[in-house]
């Protein structure tokens, strides 16, 4: 590609043709404000903050999405461009809630850096805020149309990556607002409570449902035993919460913070991921022996579940009858384990820390209880609320010590640990179906070709004699194209797993602000370093697990695993 030379602030710099001057000034440290503008999603130019002036232009051009050409020169900081940032920013705070304070974004708000690094100490123009509802008439997300500063990025994510289409720009001139399509709430409306619109939200407009007063009640609840399970995800980006870096893998810290914050004790869900893969594992070698519905779909994601009910209820008998590993791990945490530990189930409450704003939403369907009167599991956290407690608590997280999970469910293997990348779930049922299958062991356990941000990913494995293809996607963009198949029926696979987060959990709607395609594959990598360096790779070979059958639930799909651990699905097509 050929380069371009131009001057960014009196420096001569040299990119390639087709880059930004945003870009090209980030290239050389340069960092210009942005507010619409998110990497990797489509650039809309709509709020001019990233105004830049131009050696011979006359107005001033928006810098995220003007290319850069030869012999250009740009003023990213002149008193000018300063000036009108400036404006532009009051202008947007004057028609905003700005009770910072008590905002959940407060000082992770990208408004709130704007204006203090703008040096706005006060606003030059009124305020023409006028107060709205909120949306909150669901478990898993809140929004605020008072904070929305209407960026469009939300809409972009929801409809160009997800392909979901819930929310819109409606209205014109100054009622222009965000919304769920028709004004609805996001309950009423098509919403799969995936989060990723809270995810690239630069203020607080849309969030997670915050439950942290919840568990903070029940840890002071002397009646109540309290455990907590932790998604496979969190440890490989809990770190960014608490100042470490990307990919960090924080796992035992991570244990001893959640002893230090008081719960009973600290489980692992890897160790029900593993349980998933022996009962899907099963329900895969069933189907394909006895003539069962194929392809078989993967059933670990609620979100792809909400999507799969709402919009194709028709193809609901191939998604595999397996509760989510959240939810299997809720279902033994009210049964086998206060049999085991001899306490009362009523008095165990059980909190789930995940990546996830959907497993909110799923923790509250009504098919997630043992016993009718209470659910599984109690509480679902995200990572960003676990976050948000450690510093609650004060907690110097980079000094602490490292403590393993506890038992019985603390023994995972590496298969458990990549449940959370895309391609990871089926990877892990591959090492374990084949190995059933031919009775014999896999020469290597690295199916690098479901590996990786391609958004579907296929590969090929010899079970019984005959090649059997699989197929892995991510977003549910990229799940409506198998799903179409398979509603034809000209799906040539036999196994799809479907994730709706870009890069599967590791980039859910709960993780870590400010996640892009470049800091998922650090969280991926990390993911598959963990795999590696264990003892136990394959979900079979997990000692805890096969104790689990022998002890109490005898065999996979036997009567008892359908009681615990199986759900069902229904039509909401017309909710
Ligand atoms: S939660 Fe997901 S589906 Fe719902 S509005 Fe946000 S991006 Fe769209
Ligand atoms: S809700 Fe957030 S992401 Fe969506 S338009 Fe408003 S400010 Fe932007
Ligand atoms: S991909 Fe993971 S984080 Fe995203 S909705 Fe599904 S389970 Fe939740
Ligand atoms: S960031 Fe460039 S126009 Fe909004």
């Amino acid at each position: 590609m050929n380069m371009v030379n131009l001057t960014i602030n009196n420096v001569k710099v040299s990119v390639k043709e087709d880059t930004s001057i945003l870009q090209a000034a980030k290239q050389y440290s340069m960092n210009i404000p942005t507010l619409c503008y998110y990497e990797d999603l489509n650039i809309k130019s709509d709020c001019r903050v990233c105004v830049v002036e131009i050696d011979g232009k006359k107005g001033l051009t928006s810098a995220c999405s003007t290319p850069v050409r030869e012999g250009m020169v740009v003023n990213t900081n002149s008193p000018r461009v300063l000036n009108a940032r400036k404006t532009i920013v009051e202008l947007i705070l004057s028609n905003h809630d700005t009770n910072c304070t008590t905002c959940v974004k407060n000082m992770k708000c990208e408004l709130q850096s704007l204006a203090r690094n703008l040096g706005i100490d006060e606003n030059r123009f009124p305020s023409v805020f006028e107060k709205c509802d909120i949306d909150d008439n669901n478990p898993a997300i809140v929004r605020n149309p008072n904070l929305c500063i209407k960026c469009g990025r939300c809409v972009d994510v929801c409809n160009n990556v997800q392909g979901t289409s819930v929310l819109a720009i409606l209205g014109r001139g100054h009622e222009t607002r965000v919304s769920a399509v028709f004004d609805e709430d996001l309950n009423d409306d098509f919403c799969t409570f995936c989060g990723q619109c809270a995810s690239v939200c630069p203020v607080g407009a849309i969030t997670e449902k915050d439950d942290t007063d919840l568990v903070w009640h029940a840890l002071t609840d002397p009646k109540k035993h309290v455990i907590v399970q932790v998604a496979p995800a969190v440890r490989v980006s809990l770190g960014e919460e608490v100042n470490q870096a990307i990919g960090t893998i924080v796992t035992g810290k991570m244990v001893t913070a959640m002893k230090i914050l008081g719960f009973d004790q600290v489980f692992d869900t890897d160790f029900t991921a593993d349980l998933t893969i022996i009962e899907e594992g099963n329900e895969l070698i069933q189907r394909v022996t006895n003539g069962g519905i194929l392809p078989m779909m993967t059933s670990c994601c609620p979100g792809w579940i909400s999507y799969a009910e709402q919009r194709y209820p028709d193809i609901l008998d191939h998604i595999s009858s397996c509760k989510s590993p959240q939810q299997m791990f809720g279902a033994l945490a009210k049964s086998y384990y206060p049999q085991k530990a001899g306490l009362d189930p009523k008095d165990v409450f059980v909190v789930s820390v995940m990546p996830c704003t959907a497993k909110k939403y799923e923790a509250k369907r009504e098919e997630m209880s043992v016993d009718e009167n209470s659910p599984d599991i109690d509480v679902v956290l995200t990572t960003r609320e676990l976050g948000k407690m450690i510093k609650q608590m004060g907690i110097n997280f980079e000094n602490l010590k490292e403590t393993p999970f506890d038992s019985p469910f603390g023994i995972t293997t590496g298969a458990a640990a990549i449940f959370g990348a895309t391609g990871g779930v089926m990877e892990a049922a591959i090492r374990t179906v084949y190995e059933v299958v031919n009775k014999k062991p896999l020469e290597s356990l690295d199916f690098k070709e479901l590996r990786g941000l391609e958004g579907i990913k296929e590969a090929e494995v010899n079970l019984g004699g005959s090649m059997v293809k699989v197929a892995v996607a991510h977003t549910l963009s990229m799940a409506k194209v198998l799903c179409d198949q398979v509603r034809e029926g000209t799906s040539p696979y036999a196994f799809i797993e479907i994730m709706t987060c870009p890069g599967g959990c590791i980039g859910g709607g709960g993780q870590p602000y400010g996640t892009t395609n470049k800091v998922r594959q650090e969280r991926i990598d990390s993911t598959y370093r963990l795999d590696a360096s264990m003892t136990l790779r394959k979900s079979h070979e997990n000692p805890e697990v096969i104790a689990l059958y022998k002890d109490f639930l005898k065999e996979p799909l036997g009567e008892l695993s359908h009681h615990l651990l199986h759900t069902h699905y229904s039509d909401r097509k017309n909710k």
